[in-house]
């Protein structure tokens, strides 16, 4: 049986009037590298995209996950993409490449990567999800709701295959040398839901079925730990499969209707609600958001992507959106006050530790008096 990897990277390499959207002639430079390399057998299939300002290179090949060709293939695209953004002058271009030269793969290079490797079942539909304006943790919810939450899957009820249930491995993204765990779910729930809600520290890195079967993979890559400071969100990619014996498409779209709380939006500071919307809509305007998703469609036929279909361009979406824009709008009175400005450890590596060092000298251990006589102002009239 013949194996296809399913492989997505992507990277933000300048965007069009601020951190808005990718601009067309960075989707065409991507699209014309990757046709060369299905000419050329580097891979068999793609479909070029963007999640807002983020370019999305979704790939098939019979390579395997981490192979060299194919990340190089990544890394050339986006290399030549940068080069003409940065001569056009586009904005923030070649944002997230941190290295100047090519090692083997894009891992801790700046751009994000999600791969699965499968043997095609008799029909292989899949979705990809790819967000903007947010970190990785922002699929845990989405993720273990598709996977363990039975109102939100009736397949955990009605479908025996999926009574045995599912096998997530997390990903402490605090840790810089990877570190790995995998939990058992419905068997421990509570230990997953436990770190898993801690979205900034544990991400869902893959699941499988209880029997091994792959079923999601996410691009957990935390670009501030590669460079030590603050250069953009991370935002995510997602690959799920459905149907068979897996979640249905339709249980994996239910988990996106409520517009959860995520990190990022304005100087990856806020939290902010995900939205989930139409290709049309894939661009960020308010407050440089608010985060948002979009979800294609595939069938994954021996080795080629037929598709996509849109998956949030359905009115049955309004709902969630409206929500979602609801929310914002009540966050956004909030201002620079937290919980809408995230915790001061989730800006460790954004500009506010400069702010903050400026003041930390006029701290002292007495409290401080204003000196100066304050003048009798009773007899003012009001
Ligand atoms: P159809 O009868 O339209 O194939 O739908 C089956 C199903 O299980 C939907 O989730
Ligand atoms: P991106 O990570 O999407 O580039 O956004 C950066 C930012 O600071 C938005 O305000
Ligand atoms: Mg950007
Ligand atoms: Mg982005």
């Amino acid at each position: 049986m013949v194996e296809t990897t399913i492989t997505v990277i992507k990277a933000d390499i300048g965007s069009l009037a601020g951190h808005v959207v990718v601009p067309d002639f960075l989707l065409e430079i991507a699209r014309k590298s990757l046709k060369e390399a299905v000419e050329k057998g580097i891979i068999n299939d793609f479909y070029v995209t963007h999640a807002g300002d983020d370019l999305e290179l979704i790939m098939t090949h019979h390579k395997g996950e981490l192979s060299e060709e194919v990340h190089r293939l990544a890394w050339d695209t986006f290399m030549r993409g940068t080069k003409e953004a940065r001569e056009k002058k586009i904005y923030a271009a070649g944002q997230d490449i941190l290295s100047d030269t090519f090692s083997g793969n894009v891992k801790g290079m700046g751009p994000g990567s999600a791969e699965m490797t499968i043997e095609e079942r008799k029909s292989e539909p899949i979705a990809i999800f790819c967000a903007d304006k947010t970190e990785p943790g922002a699929f845990n919810l989405p993720l273990f709701r598709i996977y363990a939450d039975p109102f939100n899957t009736a397949g955990l009820v009605i479908d025996p295959n999926l009574h045995d249930g599912f096998i997530f491995v997390i990903q402490d993204i605090h840790e810089q040398t990877p570190a790995y765990l995998q939990m058992k779910c419905p068997e421990e729930m509570y230990d997953l839901l436990a770190l898993i809600g801690s979205t900034g520290k544990y991400v869902i890195k893959k699941i499988y079925r209880h029997d091994g079967l792959v079923t999601a993979a996410v691009s957990t890559d935390k670009l501030h730990q590669i460079a030590g400071k603050y250069i953009g969100k991370d935002d995510p990619v997602a690959i799920v499969r459905a149907h068979s014996g897996l979640p249905a498409m339709g249980e994996v779209l239910e988990a996106f209707t409520l517009p959860h709380l995520v990190s990022g939006w304005m100087r990856g500071s806020h939290a902010g609600p995900l939205l989930p919307v139409p290709l049309r809509d894939s661009k960020c305007t308010r407050f440089d958001g608010p985060p948002r998703v979009i979800g294609l469609g595939f069938q994954v036929s021996n080795g080629m992507l037929l598709g996509p279909v849109d998956l949030f361009d359905d009115v049955a979406f309004d709902i969630t959106r409206r929500r979602g824009m609801e929310a914002a709008e009540y966050l956004r009175r909030h201002g620079p006050f937290m919980p809408h400005r995230l915790h001061s450890e989730d800006m460790e590596y954004t500009t506010l530790p400069s702010v903050l060092k400026k003041v930390a000298a006029r701290f002292s251990e007495e409290e401080i008096v204003p000196t100066g006589k304050a003048k009798d102002t009773s007899d003012s009239a009001e």
